[in-house]
């Protein structure tokens, strides 16, 4: 792979922070690494690779100097900034909701459809990929090898979302109102509208028009692009539990045709970015205590769904900071230096 110069825009955020951990454990090629974020933390230094980068305010100027350049900040700030860096000749990584459903826009987990990124970038598309939500890709981890073998009719998703999803401030929210509650002093909810620490919010994103929140209906359309199916019965409910890293599912599939427990753990084991950890006899199962700070998709109770011939349920943890966001990101990145597109995504 070639090295290539990086601006990582939102590196002072909780995704960014593990962004920058996880350029120097998979040691990618940046041969020039640039940090910016808010005017707040401009000079701000952080440690990456060994050496101490300061912060910088994104600008023109600073786009035209990269390759690529790594969004992570919110959709107010992609919507505004991704465009500039494209037309500054630079190829974007954004890992907010705005492009994901754009039909010029790949949206990537590379271990399901890298290959998008070639049907995309070679057709001279935007030079932007989106990265999924971060409760989508974990879902298409586990959908995708198992519907090639087999065909899915229909999936029930409910998910158990960690505070980090929401960013840094609520990782504070939640710390701060543990101690408060446990000191018995009143709590005033700032990131979400109720109490979050003790408490479940089935919440997450505004409700639309149909009873499904914005959450719940970016799995349903996201999963159908990354899997290109766009009929694929989808239905999830999106929970925020007081969990600081890691977003659980419980996933309820239904099958074309008969499939046994035994051959879904197979079938998983064998796929790229997932483990599984199924010993329910043991009190073997993924939980999010053990899944934050890895990069794996873990899955176990992988079951017979009992109200289906068809059906298997399973419970599905990861990490939404590093394969939910910047571990997913930073393989894009490596994809595209590996397949040599960098040349045809910004030409
Ligand atoms: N958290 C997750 O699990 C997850 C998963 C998938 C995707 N995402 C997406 O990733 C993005 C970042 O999420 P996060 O959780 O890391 O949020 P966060 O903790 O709130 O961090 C936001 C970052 O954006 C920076 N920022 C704010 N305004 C900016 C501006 N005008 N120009 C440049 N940078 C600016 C902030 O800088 P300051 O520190 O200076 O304020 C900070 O570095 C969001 O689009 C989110 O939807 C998050």
């Amino acid at each position: 792979m070639d090295a290539c110069s990086i601006a990582v825009v939102g590196a002072t955020g909780a995704v960014g922070r593990v962004f920058l951990d996880i350029l120097e454990e998979r040691n990618f090629p940046a041969k020039d690494i640039r940090l910016c974020a808010s005017k707040r933390s401009v000079g701000k230094k952080l440690k990456v690779k060994g050496q101490e980068i300061a912060v910088e305010e994104a600008t023109p100027e600073l786009f035209s100097q990269v390759d690529v350049v790594f969004i992570s900040a919110s959709g107010d700030v992609s919507r505004a900034l991704a465009p500039v860096a494209v037309q500054q000749g630079a190829f974007v990584i954004d890992d907010s909701s705005v492009f994901r459903m754009d039909t010029d826009v790949a949206l990537v987990v590379p271990e399901v459809n890298a290959s998008d990124l070639e049907s995309h970038l070679l057709k001279g598309h935007r030079a932007i990929v989106s990265i999924p939500n971060c409760s989508t890709t974990p879902l298409v981890m586990v959908l995708k090898p198992l519907m090639d073998v087999n065909p899915v009719v229909r999936v029930i998703v409910d998910t158990y979302q960690s505070v980090s999803g929401t960013g840094a401030a609520a990782i504070e929210e939640l710390r701060m109102q543990s101690e408060q509650v446990l000191e018995g002093s009143s709590v005033k909810p700032s990131a979400y509208p109720h109490q979050i620490a003790f408490n479940t919010l089935p919440h997450i994103e505004p409700f639309l028009e149909n009873g499904y929140t914005n959450e719940e209906m970016k799995m349903v359309n996201e999963t159908r692009k990354i899997l290109h199916d766009s009929s694929l019965a989808v239905s999830a409910t999106c929970v925020r539990v007081p969990v600081m890293v890691g977003h659980s599912e419980a996933i309820h599939i239904e099958f074309a045709g008969p499939i046994s427990p035994a051959d879904v753990r197979e079938i998983l084991s064998s796929f790229p970015g997932i483990s599984v950890l199924d010993d329910p006899g043991a009190n073997v199962y993924p939980m999010p205590v053990d899944a934050a700070g890895k990069d794996d998709v873990f899955v176990g109770r992988i079951r017979q769904d009992v109200s289906h011939p068809n059906g298997i349920a399973m419970w599905v943890v990861s990490d939404n900071l590093r394969k939910g966001a910047a571990t997913n990101a930073i393989q894009i990145a490596e994809e595209v230096l590996r397949r040599d597109l960098l040349k045809s995504a910004v030409r």
